[in-house]
């Protein structure tokens, strides 16, 4: 050894030491994220006027665009994605909707609940490890404030093997479009005097559309439909994503109603075959799509017919709206500058409970029995006006941003006990906290959450999407009125549920009385996934005015895996895990397949 190489490798001895020091805790390491760390993925997010749908509107975008960029991982892997707030003013996070982020809480992307939201100016490097078993099709978006109206993107988990056989992918996703501004409808819906956002002007397709009512506004910049270009003679994996703010969508593909569902929320499912899909907002389906044979094609074309259209109408609303995306085979035509004059079909009215009791999982999903469940939890939800507000409430609390003093994994870390909930004044409760407004669960409890609506004077003029952070449940159906656990119990005999992220209750006919149960949604979940998880309606508005409930799993040691000095740089808005134009950020790695 010569003495320069053992110079080298003492320094090596030397790094390798303060590594240990720096990671004394359960072997997680602390990395310092300084020029030579790479990210796999880099988001910056920005405030900007952009062209949509023939108009303009002064947006959150993502590297510029709204979606941002369809992000691909695999299975098993470690990845970093840096996320930028180049916004002037808004705090942000990222949240990757519908992965559990057990393994790295602080990358959940849920402000308040499991970090300080990245403040103007600042990154935050978030560590996503999707497991095997995941694949399939998610989400990302901003989970502040209206951001994700126009901040979200495809986030798809690739399967090296996938069950079932196709050509090829496409993806859809769908978003809301209000021409008012984030600011104004956050403005109206939580500052008196109260302003409802009004419905959307448009529903998107990967972020384009045009104008429905031509007569209505003279369109001041280009817009186009979106084209979803096939072959002949192949089978598609559809992507369908509903990244809608509000709308619950009916959707169908003119002259192609052989579908074939396949993935409901990231887990695959036995094949369900449908003719047309409803998708509201958080939900995610595959469905596998053959297209026309060349002989249909030249008789479609003999008669003229040379394009067809994706339609999709918004439903369960005072006004529908109808937008259109084309589907185009190569020799195949269309303008896409317009929507078609008069709609190209007819899609069925909407079925309340649409899949309920009739998807199976692919496999065998350990799905609890009724003697398995160990506790129930009912969250009642009810409407107030009051004075000229109106806010939902789930046990007789709202929760939004602005309720918790700092983010609940914050507290528990800071000692600050304030956030810590109580399991016993909850299970004295009906499974609430009232001080922290959370309900906590044990390690290894299985809990059927019942989500039931009641009656509110406009608020049941809605289907609501209920959401979980964290572990999927397994979806035991809906219905109206109130649930009925025996009832339920029949209609489940025979049944292997299967496991989903978000899910509707429905808006029933009649009117509803306020108070009395209204619409019901039921969930099974084994309790595995310790951490502090949001579980919501996914629509924005609703989200604002308090439709949010916090569920904290595992007691105290289960959620803090890690001591306080490896966290410090977590515990503080604009903390060292978070880094500027000035600094690097401080990072824990909690995989550590990702050394390089
Ligand atoms: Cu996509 Cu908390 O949600
Ligand atoms: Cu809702």
């Amino acid at each position: 050894m010569t003495t320069k190489t053992a110079v080298i490798s003492f320094c090596r001895l030397l790094m390798g030491l303060a590594l240990v020091v720096s990671s004394i805790v359960n072997g997680y390491k602390l990395r310092y994220h300084g020029e030579s760390f790479k990210p796999d993925i880099v988001l910056r997010v920005t405030e900007n006027s952009i062209p949509v749908a023939c108009s303009t509107r002064y947006s959150v975008v993502i590297n510029g665009t709204s979606p941002g960029p369809e992000i691909r991982l695999r299975q098993g892997r470690t990845y970093w994605i840096r996320v930028y707030n180049d916004m002037e003013t808004q705090n942000l996070t990222m949240h990757w909707h519908g992965l559990s982020m057990a393994a790295s809480p602080f990358s959940d992307g849920s402000p308040q609940a499991s970090q300080w939201p990245i403040a103007p100016q600042y990154f935050f490097d978030y560590e996503l490890h999707p497991n095997v078993g995941d694949a399939g099709t998610y989400f990302y978006h901003s989970h502040v404030g209206f951001q994700a109206m126009s901040a979200s993107g495809p986030l798809i988990i690739e399967d090296d093997d996938p069950p079932y056989q196709y050509d090829g992918e496409r993806t859809i996703h769908l978003s809301d479009l209000f021409l008012q501004t984030d600011e104004q409808i956050e403005t109206g819906l939580t500052q008196p005097p109260y302003v409802w956002s009004g419905e959307p002007s448009n529903v998107l397709v990967n972020g384009q559309g045009v104008l429905l009512n031509p007569g209505a506004d003279t369109g001041d910049t280009e817009c186009s439909l979106a084209t979803i270009l096939v072959e002949p003679e192949k089978v598609y994996r559809l992507r369908f994503i509903g990244a809608t703010a509000l709308s619950y969508v009916s959707l169908g593909f003119q002259s192609h109603n052989n579908l074939s569902i396949i993935e409901a929320d990231g887990d695959y499912t036995q094949p369900f075959g449908v003719d047309h899909l409803q998708i509201g907002a958080g939900q995610r389906f595959s469905a596998l799509m053959r297209t026309k044979s060349r002989k249909e094609l030249e008789e479609d074309r003999a008669n003229g017919i040379n394009h067809y259209f994706l339609q999709i109408e918004t439903r369960e609303r005072p006004d529908s709206v109808r937008s259109y995306a084309a589907l185009i085979y190569p020799g195949g035509s269309y303008n896409v500058s317009t929507a078609p004059a008069n709609p190209p079909m007819i899609l069925p009215s909407t079925t309340l409970g649409w899949l309920d009791y009739q998807l199976r999982p692919l496999t065998p999903n350990n799905f609890p029995t009724l003697a398995e469940v160990t506790r129930r939890v009912t969250v009642t939800i009810t409407q107030i006006v009051n004075n000229t507000l109106v806010t939902f409430l789930q046990n007789g609390f709202p929760w939004t941003e602005s309720f918790p003093p700092m983010p609940y994994l914050v507290a528990l870390y800071n000692e600050d006990l304030s956030l810590f909930p109580s399991y016993e004044s909850a299970i004295n409760n009906g499974g609430m906290d009232n001080r922290t407004r959370t309900f906590p669960a044990k390690l290894g409890e299985v809990l059927e959450i019942i989500i039931q609506m009641t009656g509110a004077g406009n608020g049941i003029l809605n289907v609501h999407p209920f959401h979980a952070h964290g572990a999927h449940f397994y979806d035991i159906g809906s219905g109206s009125g109130a649930y009925d656990l025996m009832q339920n119990e029949e209609r489940l005999k025979g049944v292997e549920p299967v496991r989903r992220d978000t899910a509707m209750t429905y808006r029933y006919p009649g009117s509803g009385i306020p108070g009395v149960p209204w619409a019901w949604r039921a969930w099974r979940l084994r309790v595995t996934d310790a951490g502090v998880w949001l579980v919501h309606c996914h629509i924005l508005q609703h989200m604002l005015m308090g439709m949010q409930t916090v569920w904290v799993f595992g007691d105290r040691n289960d959620v803090l895996r890690l001591g306080y000095p490896a966290v410090k740089g977590y515990l503080s808005y604009g903390g060292e895990a978070y880094g500027n134009s000035s600094r690097w950020p401080t990072c824990v790695h909690y995989w550590d397949d990702d050394d390089d």
